[in-house]
């Protein structure tokens, strides 16, 4: 075989390699989502090459993801768009031109990325708040928080904080012409993580006298404490985010030891003193008997980590919002949660769903059949997906009637 043809056979088997991806049946696009995977495990394989080769941060070849769809804040007619500083932390501010004397409703809305990837100034977020802008008419601030490898926990948690503690003072809300008690906070993924995070602690603060109306959470990353949920087995290799960029993710959020990240995998990272930690996303009660299928619980077991002293914030409900009691979800507003049936992260929002509603708060969840993790970040190019636009629209129908 001639050298030219061993190419085309390696480049052949390559593309073949990449394109191929078990999809479920019932998944919507499959081809486009197929492809948009290829791209996604190119970028992620290369980052591990890279990452070997000691050249950059596997995070920073990531970033690439990010870097692709930046677009500069632009003003049309009807929203004005312009960034600043909220206590420091760069947000990027929506505000509808329309001039009139009644108080506005306002969003703060946090981007997703696994706490290490995406930004305010991505072309889907950026239409995102764009569009929840101009239908309802409301002030959206869209946080840019800090990310890791380079700011780790508690970080991106604090900026999101500090930016949610000064928009809600009352000078501010009356300098932006927000009506105090119609604002919602929102995000997805590890934003959607931040913002129910975020949304329990400002419950316990006596400076902030505002609070949300409601939150509204799309397929958010919610424990640490048991990473083999049904979901986590059935979809860990499914496209967009597989269980182990998850732990990736989670591994690098909290610290610079890559022996985390193998402990993580085993699943065996919770001492037997935080044994009082597994009652509150024990599956086999949470879980409605339709996510259950074909899984049997079992009792997790212990490993000798050290984890709990060693990483302090692997078990913090700033990092895990599921792991805190009843008595800490009594009290949170109407929440909407988003989950998709093919997403590792399927089940921790559905076990927050059972979670506040015996705690005593109103929820709304809608689960998506026919999408994977991640949809709502291609609405806008290279890829878009007619699901993430449903979603797009859904939330922002729901907001005009909620908020
Ligand atoms: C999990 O829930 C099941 C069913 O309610 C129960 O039998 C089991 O003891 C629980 N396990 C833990 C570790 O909480």
């Amino acid at each position: 075989m001639g050298g030219k043809s061993f190419c085309l056979v390696v480049a052949l088997a390559l593309i073949a390699y990449y394109i191929y991806s078990p999809l479920p049946e019932n998944v919507d696009e499959p081809w486009k989502l197929m492809l948009l995977n290829a791209a996604l495990r190119i970028v992620e394989h290369g980052g591990m090459i890279v990452e070997k080769l000691g050249l950059a941060h596997y995070m920073d070849v990531l970033m690439m993801i990010t870097n692709i769809q930046y677009t500069p804040p632009a003003s049309d007619e009807k929203v004005t768009v312009t960034e600043a500083k909220f206590n420091h932390v760069p947000v990027r501010l929506y505000i509808p031109t329309e001039q009139s004397d009644v108080l506005k409703r306002a969003v703060i809305y946090i981007h997703g990325g696994g706490w290490c990837i995406g930004s305010a100034t991505m072309k889907s977020y950026d239409l995102l708040s764009r569009w929840t802008s101009e239908r309802l008419n409301a002030v959206v601030v869209s946080v840019d928080y800090r990310l890791a490898p380079k700011y780790r926990f508690p970080v991106p948690f604090e900026d999101v904080y500090s930016v949610a503690k000064y928009f809600l003072q009352s000078s501010i809300l009356e300098k932006y012409n927000v009506e105090p008690s119609r604002i919602c906070i929102a995000g997805d993924s590890a934003g959607g993580n931040l913002a129910a995070a975020v949304t329990q602690k400002l419950l316990d603060d006596p400076d902030v006298k505002v609070k949300f109306k409601i939150q509204a959470l799309f397929y958010p990353f919610l424990q640490t404490v048991d990473l083999e949920l049904p979901s986590y087995q059935d979809n860990k290799n499914m496209p967009v985010l597989t269980k182990s960029l998850v732990i990736r993710f989670l591994s690098e959020y909290i610290s610079s030891d890559d022996s985390l990240f193998k402990v993580l995998e085993t699943n065996q990272h919770v001492p037997a003193e935080f044994n009082h930690l597994f009652k509150f996303v024990n599956w086999s009660h949470w879980l409605p008997e339709r996510f259950k299928k074909g899984h049997i619980y079992t009792a997790p077991s212990h490993g000798n980590s050290k984890i709990g002293q060693k990483y302090p914030g692997i078990l913090d409900p700033r990092t895990a919002p599921l792991l805190v009691d009843d008595i800490k979800l009594q009290g949170l507003p109407l929440t909407y949660v988003i989950t998709c049936q093919h997403d590792v992260l399927r089940d921790d929002g559905i076990i927050y769903v059972s979670r506040l509603r015996e705690a005593g708060v109103p929820v709304i969840h809608e689960h998506v059949e026919n999408a994977v993790h991640g949809v709502l970040t291609f609405i806008a190019g290279p890829v878009i997906l007619n699901v993430g636009h449903r979603m797009a629209n859904n939330y922002i129908e729901w907001l005009n009637k909620n908020l």
